[in-house]
């Protein structure tokens, strides 16, 4: 019996078409928020219009739709294979996966009636805290309790990086989630203020830290060296820049909160532990780019593995750019401005979304018992659009963001301020206008990907009905 028959492939195929279709509405949500800034008619007066209410679904859309469903497909399909046991429980990961689909659906219905806790990237009110806390708890049992029964003596490096991304939530997400409700649909935070700014920025950067590094490097450790077949290029490293990588994130939380009330010592370790940062994180990229060494031809002709070494440049460029940003005389320009967007997406579409895509591109075919998906050309042309796109979304907005910066500080002589706010927000008109360009194009590779999950699942479907045993993923 073919080995692949004793794994669960099922709740992999599941979160792997989720994220998917997530991806399409949050890159959707994305495309019209971008034309929101650039023609603010669009909200047409509809209070669950609004840009207000519709950025953080967006925000949510992506990181907890795409993102997170992209990380439960790849880690329950990575600890198996390396592990050689099938996951734990099969109805607590069916669980997961119809739970936190409840949890998307509930942010899809409660953020554009405005029901908010106000914290940025933890915005859902009580009741779904308390669901996703329940969810979480349950996959973290399915990953641990699969570590735990594992056939194979050694703890393969992806399972560190998943594993460290799901202990860290849970602790990040009951700690910041921590409210006094006032209603079914309303509850307060239990800090309150500097200590409840402090709090949620420790929570936002290590939601940066964990599930948008950490996470997508346990893809990087597992999916890079499978695209290429060529091992890890230093395996010593991966635990070196795993256990730095840990360590400073967490210490790195207020350089989102640089000149504010917080103690200036608390910004000052902030600055100094995201400048340290560097280190770890251009060490998981060095180790991810050489396991290259010896294939850097199949970059020609294989469009997976270009997405998976392009999404470790931007990787690299993100994680420069973020320590320059946390240095406080540099931070006074950006903060504020929409260099801190670009920042944002150079990370988010040229890193997590190309590790994503590569490792997704990577699962379709083995989950569906095909050889390759449906049309590799179109990866390709997947691939091109989507790096175009991405160019004109961070280009722009650094371009827009310095020059906010500096309209905003600029003094005449007499002390009075050069240029009014609305002049700024005029001189950015343009820049929207390129940024939703970008994001059109970013999204429209994303339709690609789809029809080519689509197509390659059909055909994958049509194939095992005339040969039965080709049937892995089905079990
Ligand atoms: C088609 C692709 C996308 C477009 C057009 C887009 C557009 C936007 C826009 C217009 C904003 C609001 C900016 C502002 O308030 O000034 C935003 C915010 C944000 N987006 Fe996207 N986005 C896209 C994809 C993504 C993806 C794939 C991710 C994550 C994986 C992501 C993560 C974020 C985050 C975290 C923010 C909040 C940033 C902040 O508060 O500083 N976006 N996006
Ligand atoms: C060494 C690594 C990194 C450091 C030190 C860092 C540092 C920073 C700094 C200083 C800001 C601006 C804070 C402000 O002025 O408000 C920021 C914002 C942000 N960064 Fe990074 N960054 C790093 C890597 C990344 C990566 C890889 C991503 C992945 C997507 C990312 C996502 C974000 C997001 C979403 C925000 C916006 C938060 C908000 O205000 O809503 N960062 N980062």
């Amino acid at each position: 019996m073919d080995i692949a028959l004793n794994y669960n492939y099922k709740v992999v195929k599941q979160f792997t078409i989720a994220t998917v279709v997530w991806g399409v509405v949050g890159m959707l949500l994305g495309v019209f928020i971008a034309a929101q800034l650039a023609w603010p008619a669009l909200n047409f007066d509809i209070p669950w219009l609004t840009y207000g209410r519709l950025r953080p679904l967006h925000t949510n859309a992506v990181i907890f739709a795409f993102g997170i469903c992209g990380l439960f497909a790849t880690s329950y399909y990575v600890v198996q294979r390396t592990c050689q046991v099938r996951l734990f429980s099969d109805r607590l990961a069916a669980f997961t996966f119809w739970g936190w689909q409840l949890v998307l659906v509930s942010a899809v219905i409660t953020l554009p009636m405005g029901f908010t806790r106000g914290k940025e990237y933890a915005e859902l009110e009580w009741p779904i805290t308390i669901l996703i806390a329940i969810v979480w708890v349950a996959y973290a049992v399915v990953f641990f309790g699969t570590l735990v029964k594992r056939k194979v003596p050694h703890i393969y490096v992806a399972n560190w990086f998943f594993g460290a991304y799901i202990i860290a939530v849970t602790l990040l997400h009951v700690v910041n989630g921590a409210s006094m409700p006032a209603s079914l649909t309303k509850s307060y935070s239990a800090y309150s203020g500097v200590q409840d700014a402090m709090i949620q920025w420790w929570y936002g950067h290590n939601a940066v830290g964990f599930i948008l590094t950490a996470g997508y490097l346990g893809m990087v450790y597992y999916f890079i060296p499978k695209q290429a077949e060529r091992p890890v290029y230093s395996y010593r490293l991966s635990i070196v820049h795993f256990w730095a990588l840990i360590f400073t994130y967490m210490w790195a939380g207020p350089h989102h909160l640089l000149y504010t009330a917080l103690p200036d010592w608390t910004q000052s370790i902030g600055m100094v532990f995201s400048l340290i940062l560097l280190a770890p994180s251009w060490g998981g990229m060095i180790n991810g780019m050489m396991t290259l060494s010896g294939a850097w031809h199949k970059l020609r002709s294989d469009p997976i593995l270009k997405f998976m070494i392009v999404s470790l440049s931007f990787y690299g460029m993100a994680t420069f750019e973020g320590p320059m940003m946390a240095i406080k005389t540099v931070n006074s320009l950006s903060h504020y401005t929409d260099w801190g967007i670009a920042h944002v997406h150079a990370g988010a579409l040229g890193w997590v979304g190309f590790i994503t895509m590569g490792s997704i591109y990577y699962l379709i075919p083995r989950l569906s018992g095909k050889k390759e998906m449906w049309s590799t050309r179109l990866i390709d042309t997947h691939f091109w659009v989507a790096t175009i796109g991405i160019v004109l979304y961070i280009a722009s907005m650094w371009i827009a963001g310095v020059m906010q910066g500096l309209m905003w500080r600029a003094v005449n002589a007499d002390g009075t301020l050069t240029y009014t706010f609305v002049e700024g927000v005029k001189a950015t008109y343009p820049y929207y206008v390129i940024r939703f360009g970008g994001g059109l194009l970013y999204l429209s590779g994303m339709l690609m990907m789809a029809y080519n999950t689509f197509m390659t699942m059909r055909e994958g479907i049509a194939v095992q009905a005339r040969i039965p045993s080709l049937l892995p993923a089905h079990v």
